[in-house]
């Protein structure tokens, strides 16, 4: 049957390719290190397990309101207060299947045909995606070392032009791990008010953050900024719960109701026990996520030195999410087994070959690096370490 040319123009997703051609491997008795989840390696914790399991015990399996059940709200507006300093009321939250289905309706709510969203590259692959489902055109703009691949205020002021619509900052970043700091965040914040510019910060990744940093949500620091930031969060990476499908929206009541319109003609409710578990999530304690951090940072912190003791290894120092993004481009024109490698992908289908997976960076827009997750166990990333030494030293 034909597709429609919207759909049909969605690229085929190159982390899913790697992550199969892994999982293949893996099935066919050959040991891999696989660098390629996206996903905290830990188990729900116990208590948010037994909210559910009440939850559906005491019948909590029906429709639930569309924007999300009165309990989940009121948690997630006293979590943005305490621990993000944002003022919001109950209608201006909107709990979906996921933060990616936050983003989608989010870009659904304020894009018409052709307008411009600035992205900051590297980026998260779906926004891209979303983006051109939505109607929307993106403005890819390339962040490098210099500026430590953080979108710099002159050129997101360089990139607007009349049709821009809005901005996507993701901070901590997926795939270089980069964290905004308030004053970046603020000089964007600006210039995004000096052009009638809106803001979507994506957040999922805020409680992932190492060597004392603060995350900073954007829609705190100016009033423009908290009147046109969509914020985007979920319960996924900071409680172990990515298969709950469990995120949700902060914004302007207007783009609330439109979203929980849309919504109730799509998907309707986000999971009802789901729900429940992650309003207990979101009340329950940080010692689970203090755990997680620590357990993260000692990973990041073998994963960084082991890489950059590797001549012609760049990477980018990250000080959150769980993603160390490395620049292999010194290794481009080498092959490997009389096999060159040409770019991002060749060289992640090469060094697959040694037992190890990691994401192209060509995923991400940029060609000239791969993302390697630290969702794996330390042993692990000694010994992905190890495989990646050798490949290197095996190159011609
Ligand atoms: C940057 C970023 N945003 C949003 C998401 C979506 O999270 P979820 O849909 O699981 O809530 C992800 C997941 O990988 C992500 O990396």
């Amino acid at each position: 049957m034909k597709v429609s040319t919207k759909v049909g123009r969605i690229e085929p997703s190159v982390t899913l390719e790697i992550s199969a051609k892994a999982k293949a491997l893996k099935s066919a008795g050959k040991d891999v290190v696989a660098f390629t989840a996206g996903e905290p390696d830990f188990n729900t914790p116990e208590y948010i397990i037994k909210s559910a399991e009440d939850a559906l015990r005491s019948g909590k399996t029906k429709y639930t309101p569309t924007a999300g059940i009165p309990e989940l709200k009121k948690a997630i507006v006293g979590k943005l207060k305490k621990e993000n300093g944002l003022d919001y009321a109950p209608e201006n939250i909107v709990v979906s299947s996921g933060a990616k289905s936050s983003l989608y309706h989010a870009f659904c709510a304020i894009l018409d045909e052709g307008d411009e969203v600035i992205i900051p590259a590297p980026y998260w692959i779906t926004y891209v995606e979303q983006v051109r489902l939505a109607g929307g055109v993106c403005k890819i703009v390339n962040t490098d070392e210099k500026s430590g691949y953080k979108l710099t205020s002159e050129q997101f002021e360089r990139a607007i032009t009349p049709k821009t619509r809005c901005v996507l900052i993701n901070s901590p970043c997926n795939p270089t791990g980069v964290v905004y700091t308030k004053a970046e965040l603020l000089s964007i914040a600006k210039v995004a008010e000096k052009h009638g510019v809106a803001i979507i910060s994506d957040e999922v990744y805020e409680k992932l953050v190492f060597d004392g940093e603060e995350h900073i949500s954007i829609a705190t620091l100016t009033p423009y900024a908290k009147d046109n930031t969509i914020v985007i969060n979920g319960v996924s990476k900071t409680y172990a719960m990515t298969g709950w499908r469990i995120g949700y929206m902060a914004c302007p009541i207007e783009v609330a109701k439109a979203v929980s319109a849309m919504q109730g003609h799509t998907t309707s409710n986000a999971c009802s026990f789901a729900q429940y578990a992650s309003a207990t999530a979101i009340n329950g304690g940080e010692e689970f996520i203090i755990d997680m951090v620590k357990e993260f940072d000692d990973r990041r912190k073998l994963l960084y030195k082991g890489l950059t003791q590797i001549d012609g290894v760049k990477v980018v120092y990250p000080k959150g999410a769980f993603y160390v993004f490395a620049d292999v481009s010194a290794f481009f024109g080498k092959s490997y087994q009389g096999k060159k490698i040409t770019g991002s992908v060749s060289f992640a289908d090469l060094l697959l070959g040694k037992g190890v997976a990691v994401i192209p960076g060509l995923a991400f827009g940029d060609d000239n690096s791969v993302r390697l997750a630290y969702t794996v166990s330390t042993a692990d990333i000694l010994k992905g370490i190890d495989a990646i030494k050798a490949f290197i030293s095996e190159l011609e």
